[in-house]
C-alpha cells in the first residue's frame, strides 16, 4: 500500500514538470518522508566519466565522489543492476558515509540505454529493503527515466 501510495504521489508531485533539480531533489524528500522510519539517507549520485557524484539528497553529510570499482553504488553500475545489500558490514569495499547505515538499495538511473547515476538508499537496520521495496525505487526510477 505505501509503496502504491508513494509511485502515486511521484505523478501527482511531478505532472508535467521538467526541471530536473526540482524533480530530483523533491523525489528525494518524497522517500524520505514516506520511508522515515526505514530510512536514514535516500539520495542520488550522478556520473562524471567513471565517477559517480553526490547530488540531491536527504539525509547527513556524504561522500562526494564514488570513485570506479569501490563501493555498492559503484558496484550496481558494474553489474548493470539493481542490489539489495542487507548487511553493509559484509560488503567488501562499502563506503559508510553515515555509520548508522547497516543496509542499502542502489538503482541505476538510464538514459538512451545509458546509465547517468544511482539512486541510493540506506537504512539503519540490516535487512531493511524488501523486494517490494527494490520494485518500487525501480518504478520510481523508470518514472524518472521517463523525464530525462
Ligand atoms: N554506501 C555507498 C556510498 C554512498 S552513501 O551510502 C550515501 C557505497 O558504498 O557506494
Amino acid at each position: 500500500m505505501e509503496h502504491e501510495l508513494v509511485l502515486s504521489q511521484f505523478d501527482a508531485l511531478f505532472e508535467g514538470e521538467t526541471n530536473l533539480l526540482a524533480v530530483f531533489s523533491n523525489t528525494s524528500a518524497l522517500l524520505k518522508e514516506n520511508f522515515e522510519d526505514q530510512v536514514n539517507w535516500v539520495g542520488f549520485y550522478f556520473l562524471e566519466d567513471t565517477t559517480l557524484v553526490l547530488g540531491p539528497f536527504q539525509g547527513k553529510s556524504a561522500c562526494i565522489r564514488l570513485y570506479q570499482y569501490k563501493g555498492v553504488c559503484q558496484k550496481a553500475l558494474e553489474l548493470n543492476s539493481s542490489l539489495i545489500v542487507s548487511n553493509v558490514l559484509e560488503f567488501a569495499g562499502h563506503i559508510a558515509c553515515d555509520s548508522a547505515s547497516k543496509s542499502e538499495l542502489v538503482v541505476p538511473i538510464y538514459k538512451d540505454g545509458k546509465a547517468i547515476g544511482v539512486l541510493d538508499i540506506d537504512s539503519p537496520s540490516f535487512r531493511g529493503f524488501s523486494y517490494k521495496d527494490l520494485v518500487c525505487m525501480k518504478g520510481i526510477c523508470k518514472k524518472i527515466e521517463e523525464k530525462l
